[in-house]
């Protein structure tokens, strides 16, 4: 996108306006403000209190109807690698207002009330060799799939638009648009440099996954179905800073595909609140993947605790045994969730676009509200589902917001760490 595009997508409501004179400025600036405030209280009373009007008795008219109201924002949606290995990257061979192969298209979405996701810009791990130093083309493909996350949502830009900000979030989603956030799925994508880091940030990079499924210089990794050995014993010295500079940045701090050790010493050491972008309940279906509950505990808003929000994964094998991936496994994951950490910390990343198989019920993006049809027949009130939906992970995004505004205004400056195993610089 062209920086003017990039400026509007920060003040939406402000567009041709640049030959006013600055009077006109400052009262268009005034009326977006108002205009922003009353989006901002119209979006918190969707998500974060009851409405008027009754629901419905029929769960599932009732989850339309909250779903209506606070639409769902998926924390993983792996549709860019599906362009790239389906398409060799050509986006305009990609039209999502028809039918497609994948588990998302428009009409679907529509469907299935998803009001805003994360674009996955993952890109697989490949072997660095034993201390991460040789040479890959990591960073390039990670490069390519931002543009490639760019390039549809542009495409298709009076559907998507490109969202980095919880402003233009809210605006986004009253005006019926899809969020598109950008994140980026493992600390091997950034080639051992936090100067990688902010660079992604300034292209959009709203998240990043500490690490995929392997290792790299900043953390451990859990692994898939097994754990490998640890290299650093969680986070490295390299890895520690990393957290700080997301802080400062204002990037969310993934913990999904992370060790345990590396989950647990991330969240004591963030600032800010910490997301699962696509993950389970261990104690549900025990793989490594999954979040047990000694780490569910450690999020929460009580003293000692941090805010954070689990999004729940649909891939089969993180979710039950082999056929027994169901609709009502995924609820069970949530309800696990619910009760260990709180229903105020759970939100959903599917992996759509991602993953081979998928749960019964629960097969493509325009399934979302019988998810929470089942979730209401369980009990989950409306102010729940709207959490669930969205508004967990918003509030959580708000508050590392708050956190790198905060450090920056305490004078907090860009570290220039170098990964020491590095000899060139
Ligand atoms: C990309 O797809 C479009 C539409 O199918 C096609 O016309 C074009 O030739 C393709 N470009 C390349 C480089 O394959
Ligand atoms: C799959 O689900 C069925 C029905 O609930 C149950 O009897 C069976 O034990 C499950 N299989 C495994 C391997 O957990
Ligand atoms: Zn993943």
């Amino acid at each position: 996108m062209s920086p003017s595009d990039t400026a509007s997508e920060r003040s939406p409501l402000l567009d041709g306006d640049n030959n006013k004179d600055n009077n006109s400025r400052t009262r268009s600036r005034e009326v977006l403000n108002g205009v922003l405030t009353l989006l901002f209280i119209g979006f918190l009373v969707g998500f974060l209190t009851l409405w008027n009007g009754s629901l419905s008795k029929d769960p599932h008219k009732a989850a339309v109807a909250i779903l209506s109201k606070a639409p769902v924002i998926d924390g993983h949606i792996d549709l860019p690698i599906l362009v790239r290995h389906g398409f060799r990257n050509n986006v305009t061979a990609v039209d999502l207002r028809r039918p497609t192969p994948g588990h998302l298209d428009i009409p679907r979405l529509r469907t299935g009330k998803l009001g805003g996701f994360f674009w996955s810009v993952y890109v697989s791990c490949a072997d660095d060799g034993e201390d991460f130093l040789v040479p890959t083309n990591r960073v390039r493909d990670s490069l390519e799939q931002i543009d490639v996350a760019k390039g549809l949502i542009e495409q298709h830009g009076d559907v998507f638009q490109l969202t980095t900000d919880t402003r233009t979030l809210r605006s986004v989603i009253s005006r019926g648009k899809v969020a598109s956030m950008l994140g980026a799925e493992g600390g091997h994508q950034l080639g051992n440099s936090l100067s990688s880091l902010r660079m992604f940030y300034d292209l959009g990079v709203r998240y990043m996954t500490l690490t995929h499924s392997c290792h790299n210089a900043f953390a451990d990794s859990a692994g898939i179905l097994t754990s490998p050995e640890p290299k650093h014993g969680g986070l490295s010295p390299l890895g520690r800073t990393l957290i700080q500079e997301m802080n400062r940045l204002g990037m969310l701090v993934d913990l999904s595909h992370t060790s345990d050790e590396t989950a647990i010493q991330a969240i004591e050491l963030s600032k800010a609140p910490v997301m699962w972008s696509h993950s389970s309940a261990r104690s549900v279906w025990n793989v490594p993947r999954n979040v047990p509950d000694n780490i569910l505990k450690m999020i929460g808003l009580k003293e000692g605790q941090k805010d954070g929000v689990i999004m729940v994964n649909f891939a089969p094998q993180f979710v039950a045994a082999d056929g027994n991936a169901t609709l009502y496994a995924v609820a069970d994951h949530v309800d696990h969730i619910g009760n260990v950490a709180g229903r105020d910390h759970v939100g959903l990343g599917s992996d759509f676009d991602g993953i081979g198989t998928v749960p019964e019920g629960l097969e493509d993006v325009s399934k979302y509200p019988d998810l929470f049809a089942e979730l209401r027949k369980r009990g989950w009130s409306r102010r729940n589902l709207a959490g669930l939906a969205g508004g967990n992970f918003v509030r959580v995004w708000e508050g590392v917001e708050r956190v790198s505004k905060q450090l920056k205004d305490e004078g907090a400056v860009a570290a220039y760490d170098i990964y020491d195993k590095r000899t060139d610089l």
